[in-house]
């Protein structure tokens, strides 16, 4: 089983970018974490970051057949982009959102998510952890799909 992991724009800076909100762990660890644990619960995953939209839906385009699920922060791209959202369901697959800050503790405009009604849940608030919880439920989903 391969798990497509996402990271939208900005997530390149975590370690330096407000870490009073976003923590001081890289997304290099992250990474290293998600595959760790994937190992773990006997799949794989490959992760992948992108500024650009146009790219992240490229990476979304060509998972059916190489992945089973995603899992994706799309940083602000979540409480924008209608193309993601799109191109998610377009391609069919299980998504699982996540987030490390609580969406709903934030701004107003972060309360807003064009992924949560095409994905099958959402783990937002915390921080790493959120993408391995993320994982974990993908998996157990997938898992359950098999029986
Ligand atoms: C984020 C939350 C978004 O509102 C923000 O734009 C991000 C990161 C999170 O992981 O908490 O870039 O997706």
């Amino acid at each position: 089983m391969n798990i497509l992991v996402l990271h939208g724009p900005n997530l390149n800076l975590l370690g330096l970018r407000e870490p009073e909100i976003y923590g001081s762990t890289t997304l290099a660890e992250i990474d290293a974490m998600v595959k760790k644990e994937a190992e773990f619960l006997g799949c794989q995953a490959d992760c992948f970051q992108s500024n650009h939209e146009g790219y992240l839906l490229d990476a979304i385009h060509a998972a059916p057949g190489q992945y089973q699920g995603i899992v994706i922060n799309a940083g602000a791209y979540t409480h924008t982009s209608l193309a993601l959202r799109d191109g998610l369901a377009g391609v069919g697959l299980p998504v699982v959102e996540v987030h490390l800050s609580n969406l709903y503790k934030r701004e107003a405009f972060r309360h807003h998510s064009y992924i949560a009604p095409i994905a099958l849940g959402q783990i937002s608030g915390f921080g790493s952890e959120s993408y391995r919880l993320g994982l974990r439920a993908l998996v157990h989903h997938l898992g359950r799909d098999n029986h």
